[in-house]
């Protein structure tokens, strides 16, 4: 049986370095061996960006440009807009009656998100459903593989209780789903105080330009306490060993400016200077290339529409299915 991989981002800002290395990258590799369907999720972004719709309309694009710039094959994946697909809407109708408040309440990856944004009985109950509208993204294409981050492992888990809800119920229709978590550890953000996020303004995005990159890299958490290029430093915890040790593949190298720091001698700007390098190698191509491709919007907006009506017609079929075995289909 052919293997099928749902996936998907919230178009809420461009993509960064901490996607590249977290889910991009994957995806590339993933598409060559799997049925890919790569979703724009912007109705689960409008869950609490309803009073900015503006923010997630323009992303949606800027993250189209991100997903082909690295390499995302529109010949190989499936790439769709979320809202296009309104089958979705109508199988998360279903889902919700399986699933109860207390369970979603106690979901983490529900109560950490909430926490992060300051929700607590204000949440909108859109957003405190999303995974129920996460399980109608997965199952509508009978995706049994999911590629995730730890964080979203909860949702996995509240997908196949409804899956397996429905199937008790209704008769065998969905297919149960796996996670594949992302091997590479998290990537920090530039100031080393958390992960890599729009929300704390300290990525790098792969449409910066050199002199932005140049900038976010000179101004990274290093040791505070290496003042003098004499000085022995720390490693640990030092984000340009951090970002070294993710993108530069020349691990001899790496292992060499370690052991140099540490024993002191090796200035910060020396060090900085080489992963600009580094970084600028792995960026500069992308960014070309994206580049070209925003010259003309139409065609990336035409990868989205055929990639959408794909999609759609996966989803509608899957759709059809659930309704007859619900019993919803009279006529
Ligand atoms: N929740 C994902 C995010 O945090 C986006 C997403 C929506 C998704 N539906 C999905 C991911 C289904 C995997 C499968 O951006």
């Amino acid at each position: 049986m052919s293997k099928i991989i749902l996936t998907g981002d919230r178009p809420t800002g461009a993509l960064h370095l901490g996607h590249f290395v977290g889910s991009l990258q994957n995806r590339v590799k993933l598409q060559h061996s799997y049925s890919q369907f790569v979703m724009i999720a912007d109705l689960q972004a409008l869950t609490d960006n309803a009073e900015n719709p503006d923010k997630v309309r323009n992303n949606v694009i800027e993250v189209a440009l991100d997903y082909l710039a690295v390499g995302i094959d529109p010949k190989l994946t499936t790439i769709f807009v979320q809202s296009k697909i309104t089958e979705l809407a109508e199988l998360t109708m279903y889902y919700l009656n399986l699933v109860t408040l207390a369970r979603l309440q106690r979901n983490p990856t529900v109560k950490s998100e909430m926490k992060q944004k300051g929700f607590s009985a204000d949440v909108p109950a859109g957003f405190l459903m999303y995974p129920v509208s996460q399980a109608a993204d997965i199952t509508a294409f009978k995706a049994d593989t999911v590629p995730v981050g730890e964080d979203q492992l909860p949702v996995i888990e509240q997908t196949n209780e409804i899956i397996r809800k429905f199937n008790s119920i209704y008769g065998n229709v969905l297919v149960e789903t796996n996670a594949l978590l992302s091997t590479t550890t998290r990537l920090p953000g530039l100031n080393g105080k958390a992960k890599m996020s729009k929300s704390l303004n300290n990525g790098i995005y792969l449409s910066d330009s050199v002199d932005i990159l140049k900038q976010k890299v000179m101004s990274m958490y290093t040791d505070p306490n290496h003042l003098k290029v004499s000085d022995p430093g720390q490693v640990k915890g030092n984000m340009v060993f951090t970002y070294l040790d993710a993108f530069d593949t020349n691990t001899n190298k790496v292992k060499e400016l370690k052991e140099h720091y540490t024993k002191g001698g090796l200035g910060d700007m020396v060090l900085k200077k080489h992963l600009l390098e580094v970084l600028d190698n792995v960026l500069s191509p992308i960014r070309t290339q994206r580049e070209y491709l925003s010259q003309n919007k139409e065609g990336v907006f035409e990868v989205l529409k055929s990639g959408s009506d794909k999609a759609k017609n996966v989803a509608s079929a899957t759709l059809n299915e659930v309704r007859r075995a619900i019993g919803v289909n009279y006529f």
